[in-house]
């Protein structure tokens, strides 16, 4: 009983902070290795060891906007067949809100 309670709770708390900080959550999903895992190839400001394979992700709301970052995360390949990153959306490697909450985060950069 107390368990279920407490469950209930942080669910609804974690649900409420999802809604007011969808950045939060997105640079979470960004930087965990086995999710966005964007550090793996991206310099991200705020995370560690980041690769080098990608450009370091600064700056991107004054060169995309929401729609132009969502279609990057969607699927890189239709705007560069030879990229290396991979198509989080096309490939379900991240949900539709998880890919919102990421372009959030994004355009906090
Ligand atoms: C396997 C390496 C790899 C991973 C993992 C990766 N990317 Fe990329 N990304 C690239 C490369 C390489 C480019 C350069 C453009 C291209 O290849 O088309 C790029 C380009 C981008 C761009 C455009 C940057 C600009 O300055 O124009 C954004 C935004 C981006 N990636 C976001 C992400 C995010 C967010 C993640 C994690 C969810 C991620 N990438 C994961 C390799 C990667």
């Amino acid at each position: 009983m107390r368990t279920a309670l407490a469950l209930g709770l942080s669910f609804a708390a974690s649900t409420a902070a999802h809604a007011q900080s969808g950045a939060a959550e997105g640079q979470k999903l960004a930087f965990d290795r086995g999710k966005g895992n964007c550090l793996t190839c991206h310099e991200i400001k705020g995370g560690d060891l980041p690769g080098s394979i990608g450009p370091k992700l600064e700056n991107l709301k004054a060169r995309y906007d929401r729609a132009g970052l969502i279609a990057i995360l969607h699927d890189e390949t239709a705007r560069n067949p030879l990229t290396v990153m991979p198509p989080f959306g096309r490939n379900r490697i991240l949900t539709e809100q998880e890919i919102s909450a990421i372009v959030d985060f994004l355009q906090t950069l």
